[in-house]
């Protein structure tokens, strides 16, 4: 069926089966690979999107579910060009190591200093909490968040 998706602030028309997952549409029809597939089952937090501000999992969100919902993936956290000040963080803490999960954490803490701006370490650990990391970034993932709540 054809839905309308608001993505990165833009509308996208798809032409989509009702009951596809939000992950599978970002990433096979609108080419925003950036969101990653990982569990597939709401587990890992690899494939965390923002839906109005929210971290959600868009592999447990149906498309017809995100119609009417502004989802912005990693690829809209940038502006003009310019990191967003987590992205920033990030890369300045060095909080990633394969990268696989680092989409997904970024999308977690944007959502966390988006209703807190300055969160204690036990707000961004419980943030962080469903997005798992094989490399065990934690630490330098925290820290990432604080410089980008101004905190370091
Ligand atoms: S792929 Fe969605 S939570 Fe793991
Ligand atoms: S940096 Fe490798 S899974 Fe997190």
């Amino acid at each position: 069926m054809k839905l309308t998706l608001r993505v990165n602030g833009a509308d996208h028309e798809v032409d989509v089966p009702r009951r596809a997952t939000l992950l599978a549409v970002l990433r096979d029809d609108l080419g925003l690979v950036a969101t990653r597939f990982g569990c597939g089952s709401g587990q890992c937090g690899a494939c965390y999107v923002l839906a109005d501000g929210a971290a959600v999992a868009s592999c447990l969100m149906t498309v017809d579910q995100a119609v009417d919902h502004d989802i912005v993936t990693v690829e809209g956290l940038s502006q003009d060009g310019k990191l967003s000040p987590v992205q920033d963080a990030f890369a300045r803490e060095s909080a990633m190591q394969c990268g696989y999960c680092t989409s997904g954490m970024l999308i977690s803490a944007t959502a966390l200093l988006g209703h807190t701006p300055s969160p204690s370490e036990d707000e961004i650990r419980e943030a962080l909490a469903p997005n798992l990391c094989r490399c065990g970034v934690y630490g330098r993932a925290i820290r990432a968040v604080q410089r980008a709540a101004g905190a370091t």
